[in-house]
């Protein structure tokens, strides 16, 4: 019985000194052995963990909010600041109380501007399929949902990884109409660069910088180790 209760304690104490610790000793990228102990999360929020993505549900947390971060929420437009208009597109609390409309996406303010072409303003409209995944969420009913983010930290690329993490969550407030911070993220050559000199990862981290997407929560913590293995594969152009 003693001996059984030691081996349940020693088990114990060996699970939680796996999970308490705080960088993964190795991660594989392009079959290459990269060590990530340099790596501070110490900035990260804590991963939620445990609900699986459904492809067939549409998630507020990881595919609407940054729509909204992104395309509404620069400074003089829908951001807490200068809420224009008295709309605060930045949670989703404020994002519903501004007229979206549960199962109706053809109705409601925010909609209408958007299908009118009205909003984003000037050159900025949405894509189509961010209009469509819009739609679909609202179709869905408008959840306050979020599912663990889907990373593929063994298979980093260039436009299968890191262009579509910058369209969900940086472009919006750093494209050739909107460069924020005088920052494109929308070009391979731009965001290369900022990552090579570690700026792309100070800005996700907070590291001496604002923290980025300018007035929203983090990224996840996995999108932010596949920033780092693409940089420290030297940020190819794949
Ligand atoms: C809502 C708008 C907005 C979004 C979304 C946004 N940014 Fe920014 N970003 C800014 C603004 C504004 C600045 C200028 C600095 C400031 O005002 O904080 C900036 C500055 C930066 C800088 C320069 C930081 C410095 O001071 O050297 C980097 C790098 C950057 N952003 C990266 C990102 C990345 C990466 C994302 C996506 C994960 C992102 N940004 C999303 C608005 C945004």
């Amino acid at each position: 019985m003693k001996v059984k209760l030691i081996s349940v304690f020693v088990f114990c104490l060996l699970f939680a000194g796996i999970f308490s610790c705080k960088h993964y000793p190795f991660l594989v990228t392009n079959d290459h052995l990269i060590d990530t102990s340099s790596i501070d999360t110490s900035h990260n929020p804590p991963p939620v963990v445990g609900i699986p993505c459904d492809p067939d549900s549409v998630y507020f947390d990881s595919q609407i909010l940054p729509i909204f971060v992104s395309n509404c929420a620069q400074s003089n437009c829908h951001n807490a600041t200068s809420h224009k208009d008295g709309y605060t597109l930045t949670s989703y609390l404020t994002i519903m109380s501004h007229g979206i409309h549960a199962f109706q996406p053809t109705s409601g303010n925010i909609m209408n501007s958007i299908l009118d072409g009205e909003m984003p303003p000037g050159s900025a409209s949405l894509t189509t399929d961010q209009i469509a995944l819009l739609e679909l969420w609202i179709q869905q009913g408008c959840h306050n949902n979020h599912c663990d983010a889907l990373c593929d930290t063994t298979n980093v690329t260039y436009s299968g990884t890191i262009a579509p993490m910058m369209q969900t969550y940086c472009n919006g407030c750093h494209n050739s109409n909107v460069q924020s911070g005088g920052i494109r993220l929308d070009l391979y050559s731009k965001v290369s660069s900022l990552a090579l000199s570690d700026s792309l990862t100070n800005s996700v981290t907070a590291n001496g910088v604002p923290l980025m997407p300018k007035g929203s929560q983090p990224i996840p913590n996995c999108m932010i180790d596949e920033i780092r293995i693409w940089k420290i594969a030297w940020a190819p152009n794949n």
